[in-house]
């Protein structure tokens, strides 16, 4: 009962993030030595953070990244088997100094939409292709006319025939041409002049020492998924490349603990080599029943993912009377976790951090890791263009059970209740533009890191004996900005 004493819920109370804080403790070892890092399964990770599987939030840009930063990326679902395929051979292959999902303009592109492409995406410079996808040109800000009227052609103004690698280039290969020819980015081409990839000077210079990477070497690689195998042949083909490909399948639905959930993942078990996490659940019942009695095979069956209405685009909560937040649901599996498969089975706590302390809270009631898609939809590298409300830069981040994500129609409707169609169990909004990944996800590490030198915990694997106290509605006030005009 460890956890759930912890939590409160031996006294029946349902507890959330706000409701708690964790108690400072005496620290004894240097901030240098405390360790983020974690396991999932099999696999080691310098940070202890996900991306949630939602289609704001995590497509290859995204996954390549939180790999690179050393956390993962769970591609979503709510798109064409095939476009799964292509989004975890993008991360598979990606090496780590190629940008290989190029933005490209053609010649015959006006200025004036170039210059939309650039403020939209963020990007200073386009290689410019044929319809062969042929080489034969960059245009970058410098090559743009002052005149803000300005409005030829892009093939009037690019710089033609560019200095372009081989597809195979070498990172200091890369690096001694870029300092060579004084330029920003040179295009990486294959023996027909055909686009590969780009490689640019800022993209070069790091070296990702924390990549979460597999024993070949490649970036690990998430995929969300159903419980359930596609039915169409030729789809399960390409689902079955796709999900072989990928290191992690984690079933992505509201509430697994369902027969038919449960089934059908065994049969994707049984033909799928990767690793599984299935969620979310809630409860202790429920990980007791998944652990003990459905014979997931111990090899394939590595984590469970919790928590339940809790996300910041969710509203199941609401729309149905059930939930389980995710600080609630995290202690409760964690006991089960404990009482049934020890060191076995490890626990993504998933959705409802709303600031970077609340992220020791999980780790404090028995997480390995946790997913988030709230902090990193306004980011650079989430999908989707920047859109600009009352002069504030944004991005759209919607819930996948939202009206405006099931309009795709691709979307499986089994990620809710299978038979209905018309309930949404999320909302569409915006949420502001952040930037980089890497300064979002430094701050989280930051704020995870500090909490757990003040509570004297030496690392995540230590979180478990942090003291957690329940805080009154004062003193929830107290603890956020107060008594200040702003
Ligand atoms: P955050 O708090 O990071 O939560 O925004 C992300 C998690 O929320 C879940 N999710 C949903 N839950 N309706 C729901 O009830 C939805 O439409 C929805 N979309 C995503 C999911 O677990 C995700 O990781």
């Amino acid at each position: 009962n460890y956890f759930r004493e912890k939590s409160f819920a031996d006294r029946g109370w349902i507890l959330t993030f706000n409701d708690v804080l964790t108690l400072p403790g005496y620290t004894s070892f240097k901030p240098s030595e405390c360790d983020l890092s974690s396991n999932l399964g099999p696999f080691h990770f310098e940070s202890p953070i996900i991306s949630a599987s939602m289609d704001t939030v995590t497509e290859e840009e995204m996954a390549i990244n939180m790999a690179l930063f050393g956390g993962l990326g769970v591609l979503h679902r709510n798109c064409s088997y095939s476009k799964q395929l292509q989004m975890v051979k993008k991360v598979k292959r990606a090496r780590n100094f190629i940008i290989e999902d190029v933005a490209t303009v053609s010649p015959g592109m006006t200025i004036k939409e170039v210059r939309v492409m650039m403020k939209n995406r963020g990007i200073s410079g386009f290689p410019v292709l044929d319809s062969k996808n042929k080489v034969i040109g960059i245009i970058t800000q410098r090559d743009i006319p002052f005149e803000s009227e300005y409005d030829g052609k892009v093939g009037d103004v690019m710089t033609k025939d560019p200095i372009c690698l081989p597809a195979n280039v070498s990172r200091e290969e890369g690096l001694a041409k870029l300092y060579e020819i004084r330029k920003e980015k040179i295009p990486l081409v294959d023996s027909d002049g055909v686009l590969t990839g780009l490689i640019t000077k800022k993209d070069l210079k790091p070296n990702y020492p924390y990549a979460s990477k597999d024993t070949k070497g490649r970036l690990l690689c998430g995929l969300g998924c159903s419980p359930f195998l596609p039915k169409n042949l030729e789809e399960l083909e390409t689902f079955k490349k796709a999900a072989n490909l990928a290191d992690i399948l984690m079933t992505d639905v509201a509430e697994f603990h369902k027969k038919d959930d449960i089934e059908g993942t065994k049969k994707l078990m049984e033909i799928i080599d990767s690793k599984f996490v299935v969620g979310n659940i809630g409860t202790y019942e429920a990980a007791e029943d998944l652990i003990c009695n459905t014979g997931f095979p111990e090899d394939k069956f590595i984590g469970i993912k919790v928590g339940m209405g809790s996300g910041s685009i969710c509203t199941t909560s609401i729309q149905t009377g059930v939930g389980a937040p995710t600080f609630f649901a995290t202690a409760q599996v964690a006991d089960a976790i404990n009482d049934y498969a020890p060191g076995k089975i490890s626990l993504i706590a998933d959705g409802g951090f709303k600031f970077p302390g609340d992220l020791i809270k999980s780790f404090a009631v028995g997480a390995d890791m946790i997913m988030s898609g709230h902090f990193f939809a306004g980011c650079t590298e989430s999908p989707g263009i920047l859109d600009n409300i009352q002069g504030r830069k944004v991005k759209i981040y919607r819930g996948m059970g939202s009206k405006e994500a099931r309009a795709i129609g691709s979307y499986v409707f089994d990620r809710y209740v299978k038979d209905s169609k018309k309930l949404a169990e999320g909302v569409s909004g915006y949420t502001p533009f952040l930037g980089p990944l890497e300064g979002v996800l430094l701050s989280l590490e930051e704020g995870l890191k500090n909490g757990l030198i003040y509570a004297g915990a030496k690392g995540i694997s230590e979180a478990y004996k942090v003291k957690i106290g329940r805080v009154s509605t004062a003193g929830i006030n107290e603890s956020n900005v107060h008594d200040l005009i702003r």
